[in-house]
């Protein structure tokens, strides 16, 4: 079968030829048909995001058949610690695999793996109807997702975006575009109560300066860098809540809970995927490269 490897820590990714994968015990095999292009593929290309032994396939979630039928992949480890998505086929244990609902577009369904898992968790765990919410980093495969996962929630809801063309059409009531020393005052008249920020370096300083007394700023995302600085005073003055998140750390039940409910949301319409382009395999060297320029709003997949 086709597989895109890597071969070197920060090199380009190669198609080789290589032989089917064997599923062992309480594993799937899958014929890919799509693979969604993640931030972590590229950190993992580039040796951050641990040392994997190559030569390796990337790619933590997709979507292809099983000889049960149609399924979606995710989890269990894959592109990270096992051979993943850019591939033809790949094994996965069979808690990694969930059913394809139908009537949903497998290219849709291949934009929900990490993004939609991040996206629920987020949501779920910090927004309520009575919530308003700013979204940092809005354009993005999860900001898009949970710009939309928080208005379903009946969350009042603002996004940020460079270009607020690529957010204005999720249903946020305001789409801002500023730098983070302009955050503030772009949202005083919103005061959020919680802010779902991808964006991190000055950023979250930012949004902790930006957010309601007693309200909360989780950091799920270092897109503008891993580095910046917090007004300590601000932030016990206010009471403010700030905590991180991973979806790497979530128990294997909750992030198949967590797949299930997007790709239903997704089923029935409430929520839809923003696919920025379908690139094939051979391609994914230019999907990565596109990523890292910020030349994607949404979703970049793979049709394998
Ligand atoms: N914690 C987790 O479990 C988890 C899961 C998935 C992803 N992530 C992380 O969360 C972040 C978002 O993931 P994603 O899949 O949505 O990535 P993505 O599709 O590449 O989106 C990145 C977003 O960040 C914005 N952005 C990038 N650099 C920026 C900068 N310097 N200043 C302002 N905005 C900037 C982009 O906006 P533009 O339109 O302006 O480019 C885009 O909206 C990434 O850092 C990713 O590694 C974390």
């Amino acid at each position: 079968m086709k597989a895109a490897r890597l071969h070197a820590f920060r090199s380009p990714l190669r198609i080789d030829e290589v032989s089917d994968p064997q599923p062992g015990a309480g594993e799937v095999l899958v014929r890919l048909s799509h693979a969604g292009v993640n931030p972590i593929d590229v950190r993992l290309r580039d040796g951050g995001a641990g040392r994997v032994e190559l030569p390796f396939v990337p790619g933590c979630d997709g979507v292809g058949h099983a000889d049960s039928g149609p399924v979606v992949v995710y989890g269990a480890g894959l592109g990270l610690r096992r051979p993943g998505t850019y591939a033809e086929r790949v094994a996965v244990p069979a808690k990694g695999v969930v059913r394809l609902p139908q009537g949903v577009d497998p290219v849709h369904a291949a934009g929900v793996g990490l993004a939609g898992v991040t996206a629920w968790a987020l949501v779920g765990r910090e927004v309520t109807a009575a919530d308003r919410v700013l979204v940092l980093g809005a354009s993005g495969g999860v900001g898009t997702l949970a710009v939309q996962l928080a208005r379903s929630a009946g969350a009042t809801v603002w996004a940020h975006a460079s270009d607020p063309a690529d957010a204005e059409h999720l249903g946020a009531e305001r789409v801002i575009a500023c730098d983070a020393a302009g955050l503030r005052d772009a949202v005083r008249e919103l005061e959020p109560t919680v802010v779902l920020d991808g964006l991190g370096g000055a950023f979250t300083g930012a949004a902790v300066t930006a957010v309601a007394g007693g309200g909360r700023v989780t950091v799920f995302g270092v897109s503008a860098g891993g580095r910046g600085e917090i007004d300590y005073a601000t932030l016990y003055r206010k009471s403010v809540t700030l905590r991180g998140h991973a979806s790497l750390a979530m128990p294997a039940a909750d992030v198949r809970d967590a797949l299930v409910g997007c790709l239903e949301l997704l089923a029935g319409g409430q929520v839809r995927v923003v696919i920025d382009d379908v690139l094939p395999l051979a391609a994914v060297n230019e999907a990565h490269e596109r990523l890292v320029t910020r030349r994607a709003t949404g979703k970049l997949v793979l049709a394998i």
